[in-house]
């Protein structure tokens, strides 16, 4: 237990040295100014202060106010030492945050038997303290776990998707990855982006539901079959709608809205501007610019100039005017997420 003994008068700074270090466990720290406590600040380490009241220069409570500043020492135990008994004087002491004080001359058995109770207040303190940041930091540890494993379950359904048509299992990647960039882009928080770049690639996980022969036909749908295809957008709300975490719900929320239009042609529910959620609003321009530049069945890959056109030409029909903005200044993430994307089937198709 280290205890901080400020006293100008040096006997009596001797006196309450020897007092302390006679106590087990106690190891005095002793300024005769201050000036020197304020210079030690705040590397300065003590568990308990006793502080003579009346000092040159500084009093002591005008002492504790500096000590006070610093959030460290604020929890500590403050003894003053007077020789004034006066009642202003010691409601002063207290006034300033002291827990008590002694009179002067000090009795040596008084001191001793204060400064063990003392002692043992601190040491409960910070006991409590260690115990309070040891919850604190397991608690953090068990909800970032507990997060991780949202996480992979999500990957993981995301991977089932892929394995019924590979192709949308690459798109739903690289689609979480440019959500990601464009919610940057546009300002929002940083759970916002991290969660809709988790959340964004199982926007297509209703496709699950769709027959093989719609699903991966090479030509171009009938009327019927495009029916078919948009009730992928309710399906995947559907599936991941149900789960009480809040991933899965932006996941529902993304699934659902990310075929609907600014200006109320989309589907499944005709939602315009506002309406539509903004994580649908981004995933809407994400989706379309991983769909425009990657060869389908039906169609060759788009340049990225054409698709760059396209999505600026749609701000305020098929897009949200402010997505198409963030988007635009997204747009050399983007492309450098699309570079890193290719490499990595190059790898693949080698490999
Ligand atoms: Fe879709
Ligand atoms: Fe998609």
């Amino acid at each position: 237990m280290r205890i901080l003994l400020v006293d100008d008068n040096k006997t009596s700074l001797t006196l309450l040295t020897k007092l302390v270090d006679s106590l087990d466990h106690c190891l005095p720290i002793a300024f005769e100014t201050p000036i020197g406590v304020l210079d030690a600040m705040p590397e300065l380490d003590f568990d308990i202060a006793i502080i003579d009241f009346q000092m040159p220069w500084m009093t002591g409570v005008e002492l504790l106010a500096e000590i006070f500043k610093f959030e460290k020492y604020r929890d500590k135990p403050i003894v003053f030492v007077t020789a004034d008994t006066d009642l202003a004087t010691r409601m002063a002491a207290l006034d300033a945050g002291a827990v008590d004080f002694l009179n002067k001359p000090v009795n040596p058995t008084e001191f001793k038997l204060r400064i063990r109770n003392l002692a043992a207040l601190a040491d409960a303190r910070n006991k409590l303290a260690d115990r309070a940041s040891w919850l604190r930091e397991e608690v953090e540890k068990a909800v970032s776990e507990l997060r991780e494993r949202e996480r992979e379950i999500i990957y993981r359904l995301t991977l089932a998707a892929g394995y019924k048509d590979p192709e949308t299992g690459r798109h739903t990647v690289r689609v979480g990855a440019y959500s990601e960039s464009i919610a940057r882009s546009y300002g929002l928080s940083e759970k916002f982006c991290t969660d809709i770049g988790v959340a964004a690639p199982m926007h297509d996980i209703g496709k699950v539901a769709i027959p093989d022969a719609v699903l991966l036909k090479s030509g171009k749908l009938t009327e019927g079959e495009f029916a078919q295809m948009q009730r992928h957008a309710e399906v995947g709300s559907d599936i991941l709608g149900k789960s009480a975490s809040s991933l899965l719900q932006l996941a529902a929320e993304i699934a659902g809205s990310h075929h609907e239009r600014w200006d109320g042609k989309g589907y499944p529910y005709g939602l315009a501007g506002l309406d539509i959620p903004l994580s649908g609003r981004i995933v809407a321009i994400a989706d379309n610019f991983d769909a425009l530049t990657t060869p389908r069945p039906y169609k060759e890959a788009w340049t990225v100039s054409d698709t760059l056109t396209h999505i600026l030409g749609q701000s305020g029909q098929q897009f949200d005017p402010d997505c198409v903005e963030a988007f635009k200044n997204a747009v050399p993430t983007i492309l450098s997420i699309m570079d890193a994307e290719r490499d990595m089937d190059c790898v693949r198709s080698v490999a």
